[in-house]
């Protein structure tokens, strides 16, 4: 699509699925009304691939993954409908004791800030090792040749130095190396990184996204990696969900969604991607923005932003087209077309 953009995948669309998330509803009950933040999601990742989560800030991202993680109390959400299979195991309705167990060994989630999941009055060495013990039953002394082993592996400097310095001596980047270790070193079988570059400087950006292409080849995790950014997708996935309004509009392998986009708002999110030797304010956004929650249009909820939109589309919400492959459209035009419906 670009000369900026390099892909890289290392698994096909074949292999069975570790997390299948299906017809997922999210929901916030709120004085003002019910927001229908996830709203019938499908999405399945395969055992050592990554999957991509895109969309514009809004469209669910984040709360499927706080979903998927049972992190949801202390708001009003619930997951009113729906499996989430892990292992081909429902775990919605799981006792917090084996969600407990669940978290760190099995399934492990890095956010955009590190900071808000970092301890800061506890030193980095004493984090790691915590989370260590927590979950495997080792010495103390394994636990801290173990935290020092992953610190390395994420490639910081000076690790029995920072394994006693507390989170505000490190820069963002290193601290989220130390996030990444710490999601990483039970082996969890699936890691969720919500934005892990999102709050980090293109340098810096770029040497994290290489870290995980790097641990996802060594450690075998497969990842759900959600990003706003289209550009970010391409360095790191194999497969991409692309959610608008707390649905999914288009799924497929990352060839499909950049060299074959069927959906007009993925073709809007790839020509807002920057291009080699282009100026930024050359670049096309999608016009106007992401509806109220509470004022959904009825049909299509990309319509109205949608310059192919035709009666169809402001009337009736579509379903997927299989477009081959695994590759699905959730848009009017497909079937118009002919896809195979
Ligand atoms: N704790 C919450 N209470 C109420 N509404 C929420 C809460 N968290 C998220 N939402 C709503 O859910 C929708 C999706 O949010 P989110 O998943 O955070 O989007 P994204 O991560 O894609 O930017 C938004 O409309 C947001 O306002
Ligand atoms: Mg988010």
């Amino acid at each position: 699509m670009s000369e900026t953009i390099k892909v890289e995948t290392t698994k096909d669309a074949s292999g069975k699925n570790i997390l299948e998330i299906k017809n997922m509803h999210t929901w916030f009950h709120m004085d003002s009304g019910i927001v229908k933040s996830v709203d019938g999601v499908d999405i399945e990742l395969k055992e050592g691939s990554t999957l991509g989560i895109v969309g514009e800030s809004g469209s669910g991202k984040s709360v499927t993954a706080l979903s998927v993680m049972g992190l949801l109390m202390g708001t009003t959400g619930k997951i009113e409908e729906g499996q989430i299979l892990l292992d081909g195991k429902d775990i919605v309705h799981i006792s917090n004791e084996e969600r407990r167990k669940l978290r760190g060994s099995k399934i492990s989630m890095i956010f955009q800030e590190p900071m808000t999941s970092l301890n800061p009055v506890m030193k980095i060495g004493d984090q790691i090792m915590e989370a260590i013990l927590m979950h495997q039953k080792v010495s103390k002394k394994e636990a801290e040749e173990k935290a020092i082993e992953m610190l390395r592996m994420t490639g910081l400097p000076r690790v029995e130095k920072m394994m006693k310095e507390y989170p505000f001596q490190l820069s963002g980047g290193q601290r989220q190396r130390v996030m990444i270790a710490m999601a990483l070193v039970c082996n969890p079988e699936i890691l969720i990184a919500d934005e892990p570059t999102t709050a980090l400087d293109v340098t810096i950006q770029a040497q994290i996204l290489d870290l995980m292409n790097k641990l996802k080849k060594e450690i075998g995790t497969s990842i759900l990696f959600i990003t706003h950014d289209l550009g970010v997708v391409a360095e790191v996935c194999d497969q991409v969900v692309v959610m608008y309004c707390g649905r999914v509009v288009e799924k497929g392998s990352v060839y499909d969604i950049f060299d074959n986009p069927s959906h007009p708002y993925t073709e809007g999110l790839l020509n807002s991607i920057p291009k080699l030797g282009e100026h930024v304010d050359e670049l096309e956004s999608i016009p106007g923005n992401v509806p109220n929650p509470k004022y959904m249009p009825k049909g299509c909820k990309f319509a109205p932003r949608c310059k192919y939109a035709f009666d169809r589309c402001r009337e009736e919400e579509p379903g997927f087209t299989d477009l081959g492959n695994g590759h699905q459209s959730r848009c009017w035009r497909c079937v118009k077309e002919g896809g195979k419906d």
